[in-house]
């Protein structure tokens, strides 16, 4: 009951922030307060978890956090009262925006599956673990409503050609791993799962289709690194290739909708980039990729196609910086003795945009922004948007039609996060024409670089260190 004084103390909040006046938002959210300690001294409280915040919890945090959920090395809440034992974390985690890991915010279009919070039900979870009082029995087990799903017909489970065994000296790698696949003719993936074998070092993994014309290139990589399976990779494998596969903690094995598929010519294999956080020591990981595979009775499939819309990324040095790198010929020159031309895209992706690096010169605040308007060049229907940038991102945007009464927000991350790349899966069916524009819109912040890094101008490359601003839009070839 109290929660309900709760909510109608955070509506008028909201109303006050949005009147814009500067004292409003203060004397509301004093309101929040009041309504906060009366929620907490409240003996009928106790009924308000189990009805009110045990099911918040139940829906999103227990699917990775109870059991052996992918957060539970990081947090256990299979009990009422583990959930109170550890609601100082929770208050932290979900008041910092952080959990539950949903970086889209609801300005974009609705998507499957969709573990994030209302507004409501964050404040309400905040509020109860501020105070966690209850009547149920601590011993109370908290139970997943939304258990991660495993693929249901596996066809193939597909191991790397060479596990990776890494160590704490060096807590972050990037591993391309080559997971070559037995087929002798085009066959076509229905759906897939990526099983982390490591689980307490895999943090998130993103796989590549790549043609069989470069297997001999891929092969060649991976040999420079003897000993150990794969070769470190970071923006990119070094290949050509389509980013087509995503995995982060928690979700579960990925279907293409149906009659439709991942078209792999006989030759074609996948490469993994697998992120591993080396914070334990553990035995070779050898993650493995499940496949679902269309029989010959079910073709013929449309194809999904992941088309790739850019923008520039070219961020300046803040006019209190200074150092040889800060000119960015010289940036350029040391990224691409490191990483080749192709690796350093920086001078194509301006083409492409037809922007230059003028454009962004007077970005010397110490953030800096780009956006990029690009034809579809497809005819189909969207079946997931992803966005990328690296480390000093701090917000994406993906929109369709911009400025045009049809205009659609396909993804908004107010608030970047490298290490949650969801492939969203929109719930409507939306289509696109070949003359469709996307508009991609990227922000940084060279705050967050790491302090250790000599001063330098910071553009599209493959390092770590080196920034990109993408989308990736998988595509199904089917009219309207
Ligand atoms: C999709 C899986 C997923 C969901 C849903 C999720 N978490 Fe997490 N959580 C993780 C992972 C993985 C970590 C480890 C840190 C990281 O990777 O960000 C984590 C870390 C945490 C931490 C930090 C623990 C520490 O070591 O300080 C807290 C607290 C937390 N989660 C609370 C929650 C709460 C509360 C919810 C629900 C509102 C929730 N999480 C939902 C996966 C999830």
């Amino acid at each position: 009951m109290a929660f309900f004084v709760a909510g109608i103390a955070l509506a008028l909040s909201a109303c006050g922030d949005g009147a814009g006046s500067s004292d409003t938002p203060s004397a509301a959210s004093a309101t929040t307060e009041e309504a906060t300690t009366t929620v907490a001294d409240a003996p009928s409280d106790s009924t308000g978890f189990a009805v009110d915040v045990l099911p918040i919890i139940e829906n999103t945090c227990a699917r990775c956090h109870t059991g052996k959920g992918p957060g539970t090395p990081h947090l256990r809440l299979d009990t009422v009262a583990d959930a109170i034992e550890n609601s100082n974390l929770i208050v932290e985690a979900v008041g910092l925006g952080a959990m539950p890991p949903w970086p889209a915010s609801n300005l974009s279009v609705a998507f499957k599956d969709d573990w994030s919070l209302t507004d409501a039900e964050r404040d309400a979870l905040i509020a109860w673990a501020r105070r966690p009082l209850t009547d149920l029995d601590p011993a109370t087990p908290i139970v997943s409503t939304s258990g991660i799903q495993t693929l249901t017909d596996v066809d193939y489970e597909i191991v790397p050609l060479d596990g990776y065994d890494g160590t704490q000296d060096q807590p972050d790698e990037y591993r391309c791993l080559i997971y070559d696949l037995p087929f002798e003719d085009t066959t076509w993936i229905k759906g897939y799962e990526f099983v982390p074998d490591q689980t307490e070092v895999v943090h998130h993994a993103i796989g590549y289709r790549i043609g069989g014309e470069h297997r001999a290139a891929a092969g060649a990589l991976a040999a420079k690194d003897p000993g150990n399976g794969g070769w470190t990779c970071f923006g990119s494998s070094g290949l050509p290739e389509q980013r087509v596969l995503g995995w982060v903690p928690g979700i579960g094995p990925r279907e293409y909708p149906e009659g439709s598929g991942l078209r792999m010519s006989a030759d074609d294999f996948i490469v993994i980039q697998v992120h591993y956080h080396y914070e334990v020591e553990a035995p070779t990981d050898f993650s493995s990729l499940r496949l679902d595979i269309a029989g010959t009775d079910e073709l013929p499939l449309d194809s999904v196609d992941s088309v790739r819309f850019v923008a520039p990324a070219e961020i300046p040095c803040a006019s209190w910086e200074q150092g040889p790198l800060c000119d960015r010929s010289a940036a350029l020159a040391a990224a691409e003795a490191k990483y080749g031309e192709a690796g350093t895209q920086a001078n194509l992706i301006n083409t492409i945009c037809q922007a230059s690096p003028e454009d962004y010169a007077h970005m010397t605040d110490g953030t800096a922004s780009a956006s990029c308007d690009l034809p579809v060049r497809e005819r189909g229907q969207i079946v997931s948007v992803l966005g990328h940038e690296h480390e000093i991102g701090t917000s994406f945007k993906m929109t369709l039609l911009p400025g045009t009464p049809d205009e659609l927000i396909l993804l908004d991350i107010p608030d970047w996060d490298f290490q949650w790349q969801l492939a969203y899966e929109p719930v409507d069916e939306i289509f696109v024409e070949p003359t469709d524009i996307i508009r991609i819109e990227c922000s940084w912040d060279r705050s967050l670089r790491d302090r250790d890094l000599e001063p330098a101008y910071v553009l599209w490359a493959d390092g770590t260190h080196d920034e990109m601003c993408f989308a990736t839009v998988a595509i199904r070839e089917v009219a309207r």
